[in-house]
């Protein structure tokens, strides 16, 4: 079963399924790591795991559709099987999303559909919510909307800074994220008429 990562920054999460697959937790291969930033960290990791890495710089493109439709020949060319969009800080269109829908899922620090987009876990820290989380669910074309196939709560202590609620989000992540794909993986994850159904073992 092989996968590709799409991550933007760190690569916290990237790092995650790279230890996970290293322990043996984990039976994918992480085909490719695909990066719209040539500086970003999470190039370092995956050079230093031995993975493949597409970087590339959006502005070097005439369109999105451009380097999308190279994306899409690298994925398919090397026989993706599924997408792991993990901290990947844009958009995607129609030109990745229809191939790969139903083989394309996205982390998300909160507990979806509460608090899409790039500042998840400060706006739920600003609102006061008692219980925040984690969500991994497929891509559609919106923002942080496709069908949600796992969900794990983070309950905010009255301790709590937002660095660390972060932090806990973060480790909550590190676990779910692996653990979910795994889960389709294994063939455990259906998804029919944008509702999913995890069997039982
Ligand atoms: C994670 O919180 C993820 O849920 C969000 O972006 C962050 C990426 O962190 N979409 P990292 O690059 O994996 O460390």
């Amino acid at each position: 079963f092989r996968i590709a990562v799409f991550a933007s920054g760190n690569g916290s999460n990237f790092q995650a399924l790279v230890d996970a697959v290293a322990a043996g937790k984990l039976n994918v291969t992480i085909e490719l790591l695909v990066c719209d930033r040539p500086q970003a960290a999470v190039i370092q990791r995956a050079q230093k795991a031995g993975i493949d890495v597409f970087a590339f710089r959006p502005k070097e493109y005439a369109s999105r559709e451009a380097y999308e439709t190279e994306i899409v020949r690298e994925l398919d060319r090397r026989g993706i099987d599924l997408i792991v969009l993990a901290g990947y800080m844009r958009i995607l269109t129609e030109t990745i999303v229809n191939p790969y829908y139903g083989r394309m899922i996205n982390i998300h620090p909160s507990l979806l559909p509460s608090f899409p987009g790039v500042r998840a876990i400060e706006q739920a820290w600003e609102h006061g919510v008692k219980t925040t989380g984690v969500t991994v669910h497929y891509v559609d074309g919106g923002l942080d909307s496709g069908p949600i196939i796992t969900q794990r709560p983070v309950e905010v202590r009255e301790e709590d800074t937002l660095e660390t609620l972060e932090t806990a989000i973060h480790a909550v992540e590190h676990e779910l994220l692996p653990y979910t794909v795994g889960l389709i993986s294994a063939g455990r994850v259906r998804l029919e008429d944008r509702r999913v159904y995890i069997a039982r073992v």
